[in-house]
């Protein structure tokens, strides 16, 4: 299984949730101040009861980006991003959910209490853990047989060093070599103990008539590092090019290796990108270790396939200059180009350099050396919009109807450019295409608004649908129609979980609370099975675990929820709260009362929504038995109850559209 599945797992999270203590996690939520921690890495102004500042998430002269210290999270109006205080160091500095409950441990001298988890969990876990440590063996193992053995040194040394790499860079990149005999490797491993199937796993041995082989066997072995330079995985090179098998090979996907997020390289790169504010990418190991060599550190490698959004964010995380340095006959290009619209999305700007004739970039550095390999970097950088119109417009030839389909993909190209702050940017882009298309400025101008007005209004009605709502203004009593109302089903689902989280712990009357109610009117009437949407039913059940077991649940406890789904949604419901205060503000101009004051109110007529729906239910259910009925007293009392259900609904209609929401 994998661990991505497994985190998205509602059940197994709130049944069994962390390595870290609930107990922790509270103490850590107490804690929390989000302005101290936003501040750590935006500069905040005070505004009213709101602090600004200059949006870490996207670029901006104006600041937009408002922290709110007593909601506790933070909205940028510019991109939208916005979170709580964990969301935003699992976006800025890219931690996990348990990297940041530490961080933020650290930070606030809280020692973290581990709790015991469920066996999956734990087994992933134990894999993990397994899986580095078998990856640390096999890495000495392999730089040990490259440096101290005889077959290293004579086969695989000296082809390094044949090709020029120095010493100290094949230590700094922990290169290795896997010994030509069927199961050095294998034996080796197994003699340590390490367990077989963990061992499959890695991909560096298989299963060969009954036993465990080499599957590198000769082979260059390049280690594969995250962030903190933990070895994920290995890629192989053959030493003597042969037709039939593959210059490289790669290790297989396992718990801990996941291709589409990590870049070759990037442990090593990540201080001098940010001097240099710029990253260049290139596809080979070998173009890394060179440039490395040759001084040039600012470098990762996407082993030629085309970049991910994972690997696009992380780029985006050091910088936002990507250069990328190919050789000019790859076919690697083509691969490269397909990702990089979405670059233009992450607001990354995007250049290319060419590699000249059948050279590389390991090859050219070494030929030509690293001062006029990078003067030839910054000489050579093309826009990558503008190349990829010249490839476009080289590829179309003279046929005029892939001419216009050429116009209309750079117009969709430009059009990803859209971000307030851009605007120039692309203004600039527009004028300079249409120069080099031949065609009237203002004509394509017109061409890239309406896809990028296209784009906004199918967003906005999907995230209306997608948008948590309550009613803003009264319902008038004589127009209120059942089946109007019944299409707003899910507004009235979340208004139950939302009064559940705001008040529950408030006073119902003298002998309950607000949540006690809840739970005993949907026992009672049996509502639970009329709430439709997963998540509402989640966080209402989530609720109730934590009520039950004498917890005091609030929304933070939301806010703060491991999956990041729940406290995505849950920081959503509070946004739309300020936004329909603000309406109603701006609209009446009067004192309207708050929610607050009005909990009851609120309780009470959300449950009349879903009243109305279970007995419109009922009478539905009651309608079909009576066309079926043919006893006569039967008819007449489903008659009857049909009556009585209509009644019923009368009433609660009538009562609906009392309240007035905030
Ligand atoms: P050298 O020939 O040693 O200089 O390597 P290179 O990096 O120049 O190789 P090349 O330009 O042919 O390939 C670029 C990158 O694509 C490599 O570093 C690998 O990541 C990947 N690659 C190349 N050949 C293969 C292959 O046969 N299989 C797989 N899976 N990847 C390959
Ligand atoms: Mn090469």
């Amino acid at each position: 299984m994998n661990i991505l599945n497994l985190l998205n797992n509602w059940n197994l999270l709130h049944n069994f949730t962390l390595l870290i203590s609930q107990e922790s996690i509270q103490q850590i939520q107490s804690r929390i101040d989000i302005i101290d921690i936003v501040g750590t890495f935006v500069k905040l102004k005070k505004r009213g009861a709101n602090y600004l500042g200059n949006c870490p998430f996207h670029n901006e002269k104006s600041p937009s980006f408002t922290v709110s210290p007593t909601k506790e999270i933070y909205k940028c109006f510019g991109c939208g991003k916005s979170g709580n205080s964990i969301s935003f160091l699992m976006e800025h500095e890219k931690y996990s959910y348990v990297e940041s409950l530490r961080w933020l441990a650290n930070r606030y001298n809280i020692e973290l209490e581990e709790t015991e988890t469920s066996p999956e969990f734990k087994a992933i876990q134990l894999t993990s853990d397994s899986l580095y440590i078998i990856n640390n063996f096999a890495r000495d193992f392999f730089r040990n047989a490259l440096m101290k053995t005889e077959e290293g040194n004579d086969i695989a040394l000296s082809y390094l060093k044949e090709r020029g790499f120095r010493q100290d860079i094949i230590d700094k990149f922990q290169l290795g070599y896997n010994p030509a005999a069927r199961d050095e490797f294998a034996n080796a491993a197994l003699e340590g103990q390490y367990n077989k199937d963990l061992l499959l796993k890695t991909g560096l041995v298989v299963n060969r008539d009954e036993r465990l082989q080499d599957n590198y066997r000769g082979r260059i072995i390049f280690p594969i590092h995250n962030q903190s330079g933990k070895v994920l995985g290995f890629g192989a090179r053959i030493i003597k090019t042969n037709d039939k098998s593959p210059k490289y090979i790669n290790t297989p996907e396992n718990e801990i290796y996941v291709k589409s997020k990590i870049l070759y390289g990037s442990y090593f790169a990540r201080t001098a990108i940010d001097k240099a504010n710029e990253c260049l990418l290139v596809e080979g190991y070998t173009d890394v270790v060179s440039l490395h060599q040759a001084g040039i550190e600012n470098v990762v490698a996407s082993g030629g396939t085309s970049l991910t959004p994972d690997q696009l964010r992380l780029i985006k995380k050091f910088t936002k200059n990507l250069t990328i340095v190919y050789d000019g006959d790859s076919a690697g290009i083509k691969a490269a180009l397909r990702g990089l619209d979405l670059a233009l999305e992450e607001g990354l700007e995007v250049k290319l350099v060419l590699v000249p004739d059948k050279e590389d970039p390991d090859s050219y550095v070494n030929k030509i050396g690293a001062a006029a390999f990078n003067e030839f970097v910054k000489n050579n950088k093309k826009d990558f919009i503008f190349f990829q119109l010249e490839i476009a417009l080289q590829d179309a030839g003279n046929d005029s109807s892939k001419k216009s389909a050429v116009v209309n993909q750079i117009a969709e190209t430009i059009s990803r450019i859209n971000k307030t702050e851009e605007f120039t940017r692309r203004q600039d882009y527009i004028k300079r295409v249409s120069e080099m298309l031949k065609i009237e400025e203002t004509g394509f101008n017109a061409l890239v608004n309406k896809i990028i007005r296209d784009k906004i209004t199918k967003e906005e009605s999907k995230s209306f649908k997608d948008e948590v709502n309550i009613p803003v203004e009264p319902i008038p009593e004589q127009d209120t129609n059942a089946d109007l109302l019944f299409n707003k089903d899910d507004l009235h689902e979340q208004a139950i979980a939302r009064s559940l989280i705001e008040f529950g712990l408030k006073e119902w009357n003298e002998e309950q609370t607000v949540a006690q109610y809840v739970f005993d009117v949907m026992d009672e009437l049996d509502l639970h099975e009329l709430i439709d949407n997963k998540m509402i039913t989640g966080i209402i059940s989530l609720y109730r675990s934590w009520y039950e077991e004498g917890m005091a649940p609030t929304a933070k406890s939301f806010l703060y929820h491991d999956d990041s789904e729940v406290s995505q949604y849950i920081i959503k419901v509070m946004e739309t709260d300020t936004e329909i205060s603000l309406n109603w503000k701006a609209k009446f101009e009067v004192k309207t009362p708050t929610r607050e004051e009005l909990y009851k109110e609120e309780v009470t007529s959300t449950f009349n929504y879903l009243k109305l729906r279970k007995i419109k239910r009922l009478i539905n259910e009651n309608q079909t038995a009576l066309e079926k009925a043919t006893d006569t007293n039967q008819q007449l009392l489903l008659m009857q109850t049909h009556q009585y259900l209509k009644k019923m609904e009368a009433e609660i209609m009538a009562s609906i559209g009392t309240v007035i929401y905030k």
